[in-house]
């Protein structure tokens, strides 16, 4: 019945909902990994790879971030959470050894790797100025991409997701004992649909262009 169909590119961008309702259908443990495995495909500055994730599957857990997250109820209802985190202390080491591994291939010229490891030292700086936390933000956007990686990819599967970005990081932090070395920037509900969502509202493609002023072309 859920069987594999892989999608254009294309097609899982245009297919893909948020998904807030989940049939009581446990999903295999291939597919989890095939998600987890999209995620780790993701391109990331210097190729630190910073993301991290937390596979919940118990109930008492599920409820417990649905409390993390404002009584968003739905989370619970989808047979898998992925916690999607950002690990500063991984960051920093990979950002480190991506810059070499990116001047050894050649992907990346002399030049560009002295401005990088400049940049990286100053990070090492502002680690003992910032705290974790403000470091996890900004490392968030990396963890972003290997996220919407599992979204579309779960699409292949017949699975939905739901982006929840509307929680309470501390309290999820604390639910897994975890210190501030790991940023929590998202909760992924994945699950088979119980639902069918039409599309929601977008721009059209006009207003995303900013013009010249003078000038009304792309
Ligand atoms: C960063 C981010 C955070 C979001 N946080 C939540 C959330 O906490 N709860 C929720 O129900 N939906 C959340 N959403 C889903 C958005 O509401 C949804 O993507 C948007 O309304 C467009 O609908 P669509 O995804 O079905 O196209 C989030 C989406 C993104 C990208």
């Amino acid at each position: 019945m859920y069987e594999t169909m892989l999608l254009t590119t294309k097609e899982a961008i245009e297919k893909r909902r948020s998904i807030r309702k989940f049939q009581s259908v446990p999903v295999p443990d291939e597919h989890i990994t095939a998600l987890l495995d999209a995620a780790r495909l993701a391109p990331s500055g210097c190729n630190a790879q910073p993301w991290r994730f937390k596979v919940v599957r118990d109930n008492e857990t599920k409820w417990k971030l649905v409390q993390a997250a404002y009584d968003q109820s739905f989370i619970a209802q989808a047979p898998v959470v992925l916690v999607c985190c950002a690990d500063v202390d991984a960051y920093l080491k990979g950002t480190a050894s991506g810059i070499q591994d990116l001047g050894q291939t050649g992907a990346i010229d002399d030049r560009i790797v002295k401005i990088l490891l400049r940049r990286n030292s100053q990070m090492d700086i502002q680690m003992k100025t910032m705290s974790k936390e403000q470091l996890g933000t900004r490392m968030a956007f990396n963890v972003a991409i290997a996220v919407e990686h599992m979204v579309l990819r779960a699409l292949d599967f017949g699975l939905g997701t739901c982006w929840v970005r509307l929680i309470e990081e501390q309290k999820v932090r604390e639910l897994f004992g975890w210190d501030d070395n790991l940023y929590v920037v998202a909760l992924l509900p994945v699950g088979y649909p119980d639902e069918s969502p039409l599309p929601r509202k977008r721009l059209p493609v006009q207003e995303l262009i900013i013009n010249d002023r003078d000038k009304n072309t792309i």
